[in-house]
């Protein structure tokens, strides 16, 4: 049934629901399985399998108009090869030759720097009262990985990451402006970045994508052109770095709030992978994807009609007690078969094991310098953006 009867509410802009949206998912969950918002007109799912099954069923449920509640209305042309954005058989295409790039040696050879990086924003903090989980480490590091991939010069890590930052966030209590979430991907810089490896190839991704050649959709052998080189270092840079930073920024919170779930690590460094399973189940970084549906479908008993957006969300489906016993106690020990943080289907995340690394290697610099701290919540700061949750600011004292 869809909750014509119920008083529930949900919206992904709502900042109350946002700080912590857990009672209204277990709501959504329990008592509209379906659920509809009738003044912004979208539907979600909220049990982790209509997550998953809804995420496998790609010829319903299309990612071709955006995967952003405001993107898709904004009927927003989507950049070719941006391949989160696409559905087969060009997503297989797309997705396939960056598999070919983007592969698990380049992902493995990145561990040394990420450990130098994490190294030296750590080290001037050794001794001191305190450090900012966001600011000090968790904001740079994904940037330093991604523009270490693609080329981007040092001095403009900074600016680009801001500028997908901001394109993103939103105002209290109001939907964002569509015409403002399409001008955040924006691409000028990025075509010096290209122009640049062109001229000067190196042993990096960017350097792959320019060389690569292919059979395209027409039969044709060729290299990548320009544009969908542009699309590709785009969706990497705006897919993998708020994201990351997301997954850093609740490793603090998590484990200043479970002291001695964090001694346990510090004991056992074997269990840091599993943890950032259990940190990434239990507060997803990227907790809602949308859909545009592109038939009528009946889910729970209601016929969804053509032309709707459905939201799945997977940060309530990681919270299911169908699929997971205990779901709200956080315990870094659980076995976790697998979670939907990461997406499920064809679109699962292709950053996924960069990701995990990333984390993975921050927690250990951190626990190998600071085996305590607690979350300094006076001056934390939560931010709100349209695809991602988490914290702007978490300092930490030691
Ligand atoms: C904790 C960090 C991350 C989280 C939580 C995350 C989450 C996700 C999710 C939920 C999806 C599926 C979107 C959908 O179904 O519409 C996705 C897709 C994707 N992610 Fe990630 N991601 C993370 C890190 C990264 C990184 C580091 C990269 C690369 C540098 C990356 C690249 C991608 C790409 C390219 C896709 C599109 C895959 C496709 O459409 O086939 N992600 N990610």
């Amino acid at each position: 049934m869809v909750n014509s009867k119920s008083d529930i509410y949900y919206d992904p802009y709502d900042f109350e629901i946002d700080a912590d949206p857990y009672p209204v998912f277990r709501r959504l969950r329990d008592e509209a399985p379906l659920y509809y918002n009738e003044s912004l007109d979208f539907y979600a799912v909220s049990r982790f399998a209509d997550v998953e099954s809804c995420s496998i069923d790609w010829q319903t449920f299309r990612s071709e108009r955006g995967t952003v509640l405001e993107i898709i209305r904004s009927g927003m042309v989507v950049p070719r090869g941006m391949f989160i954005f696409e559905d087969p058989p060009l997503h297989n295409l797309h997705r396939r030759l960056m598999a070919r790039v983007f592969t698990a040696r380049r992902v493995s050879v990145l561990e040394d720097r990420m450990r130098e990086y994490c190294a030296t924003a750590l080290d001037p903090f050794v001794g001191s009262s305190g450090f900012d989980f966001v600011r000090d480490l968790g904001a740079d590091l994904p940037m330093r990985v991604i523009s270490a991939m693609l080329g981007i010069p040092e001095e403009d890590q900074e600016a680009v990451r801001d500028h997908f930052d901001e394109g993103l966030r939103i105002e209290e209590g109001r939907a964002p402006d569509h015409r403002e979430t399409v001008r955040s991907t924006d691409t000028s810089n990025f075509a010096e970045y290209i122009s640049f490896r062109r001229h000067h190839p190196s042993d990096d991704l960017m350097t792959d994508l320019i060389e690569t050649t292919f059979e395209d959709d027409q039969g044709t052998q060729r290299h990548l052109d320009e544009e969908e080189i542009l699309n590709y270092a785009l969706l990497l840079a705006a897919a993998g770095n708020e994201t990351t930073t997301k997954l850093i920024g609740w490793t603090g919170s998590l484990l200043g709030a479970h002291p001695d779930q964090r001694h346990r690590l510090v004991g056992n460094p074997g269990l840091i992978p599993g943890a950032i399973e259990e940190i990434l189940r239990y507060e997803a970084p990227s907790p809602v994807q949308a859909r545009y549906v592109s038939r009528d479908v009946e889910l729970h008993g209601t016929t969804v009609p053509e032309g709707s957006v459905l939201l799945m969300l997977n940060a309530a489906g990681n919270r299911d007690e169908r699929q997971f016993a205990d779901p709200d106690r956080f315990d870094v020990e659980r076995t976790i078969d697998h979670h939907v943080s990461f997406g499920f289907g064809l679109h699962f995340c292709m950053g996924a094991a960069l990701a995990r690394l990333e984390g993975r290697v921050a927690l250990e610099e951190v626990l190998a310098r600071f085996p305590d701290w607690e979350v300094d919540h006076e001056n934390a700061e939560r931010v709100h953006t349209t695809t991602v949750r988490g914290w702007h600011r978490l300092p930490v004292i030691l």
